[in-house]
């Protein structure tokens, strides 16, 4: 077999066989094909598209590609759960909901990914925290799982190291949203991470990878049947990425606002998505009777503190300043705040989520090319979402920024993320459907 000519006939609409699938992926590993075939290949998988055995085929491959882990002996009788966003502008879901699932006394194994394109990531995230290290050993990952029941992990280098190849590839090459590559990356992370339970958040919008309710929901189903496939129990909940979830967007912002959430003063639209997807994790798992149990369990689980005591256990576990947590006014800062003012007055009809996501890029708070470093103070905290009003001259949002310049070249960008119109707006709903196996 010959990479040129599997290249070819998926440029040329061909459906590739398990076999040639295989090759292509042990060889992406090992590194026998190298990044510009792997580019191109990628590249016609964009254009052309994959059927669903194709999908299956590659997913399999991916997480046959490295170590598999088998969680079950680290706490016998326990299922493991976890969640995945497909990604989105803003979030910061796993910081909150990881910690009120594991206060509930469900066990959270999590491996998180680095920001993709517009979108942020966990681990991107969680690195503001002074000391915080998300590259752990599978014998630490296990431990931390027995002991505090709250673990996000980067992928290690044994685990689906085919998607964690193709991942950095695809976030600089311009093929993140391909529905079979996005598929394929997810599950099979989460398969070969041994998780049993699978609570999938799929984004839809201008801020996601998958812009329309139907793409979204084509998604969310292949990989609920991906899942079921591999007898994982999966469950998809298909949300709002418009406009950017919550109101902060960036490294140590969006750690701020977690932890405001952990406290139970989150913004609205993240408060009620937190509360959902933990609540979901906790049904699937069979850890709550119904939805009614599941929202009290959450409820208790902040209200009491237990959540943010699991968020403070885990980030000090990884090597983090808990301080920080407890006084996140230490977190990295950004020298420069400018207030993006309204220009006109009237109601906000729309919050570009993809331009506040670029705008937060182009400040340092995500990669323009593969290995770039990533500035965790930079970011954008919004004032005003979709049915806000506003009078021209307030604020619609404060850069952060590490320079007078950056920030000038910020606040142009984003006052033209924002359509303000003289006729009142609705709010936006968060969650928009919910696919089940
Ligand atoms: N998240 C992933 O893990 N992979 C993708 O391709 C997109 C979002």
């Amino acid at each position: 077999m010959n990479p040129v000519d599997i290249i070819i006939k998926k440029r040329d609409g061909g459906e590739l066989t398990r076999a040639e699938i295989d090759f292509f992926i042990q060889g992406m590993t090992s590194g026998a094909i190298p990044d510009y075939q792997v580019a191109a290949w990628a590249m016609a998988v964009y254009f052309q598209g994959m059927s669903a055995q194709e999908t299956a085929d590659l997913t399999l491959a991916m997480a046959a590609s490295g170590e598999q882990l088998d969680l079950h002996d680290v706490i016998p009788g326990a299922m493991i759960v976890d969640k995945h966003s497909s990604g989105g502008v803003g979030d910061k879901t796993t910081l909150a909901v990881g910690p009120i699932v594991a206060a509930c006394g469900l066990p959270v194994g999590k491996m998180s990914g680095r920001g993709l394109s517009f979108s942020g990531g966990t681990i991107d995230k969680l690195e503001s925290i002074r000391g915080w290290t998300a590259e752990l050993s599978e014998e630490q990952f296990r431990t931390q799982l027995r002991e505090i029941g709250l673990v996000v992990a980067a992928q290690t280098a044994d685990l689906a190291p085919a998607d964690k190849s193709l991942y950095a590839l695809r976030d600089v090459t311009g093929t993140v949203p391909s529905l079979p590559l996005i598929a394929a990356s997810i599950m099979s992370k989460k398969l070969a991470a041994g998780t049993d339970a699978i609570v999938l958040d799929v984004k839809c919008g201008r801020g996601a990878f998958m812009e329309t309710l139907d793409d979204a929901r084509a998604l969310a189903r292949l990989m609920v049947a991906i899942g079921t496939l591999a007898r994982r129990k999966v469950t998809a909940l298909i949300t709002q990425m418009e406009q950017p979830l919550g109101l902060a967007v960036g490294n140590a912002l969006e750690v701020k606002e977690a932890i405001a959430t952990l406290h139970g003063n989150g913004p609205a639209d993240f408060q009620e998505l937190v509360q959902r997807v933990a609540s979901e994790m906790l049904i699937l798992a069979g850890a709550a009777a119904n939805s009614d149990d599941a929202q009290s369990q959450v409820q208790r689980a902040i209200d009491s503190g237990a959540a943010f005591d699991k968020l403070r256990a885990f980030v000090s576990a990884q090597g983090g300043d808990p301080v920080q947590l407890e006084h996140p006014e230490n977190l990295p800062g950004a020298p420069v705040q400018l207030a993006v003012p309204a220009p006109v007055s009237g109601y906000v009809h729309r919050v570009d989520a993809r331009e506040v996501g670029l705008t937060s890029v182009a400040l340092g708070g995500g990669r323009q090319k593969k290995g770039d470093a990533i500035d965790p103070a930079v970011g954008i905290v919004l004032a005003a979402k979709v049915g806000s009003e506003v009078n021209a001259g307030d604020p619609l949002c404060t850069v952060h920024a590490r320079t007078e310049e950056a920030a000038h070249d910020a606040t142009r960008r984003l006052q033209a993320a924002f359509t303000i119109a003289p006729t009142p707006a609705d709010p936006l709903p968060i969650i928009l459907d919910h696919v089940t196996a």
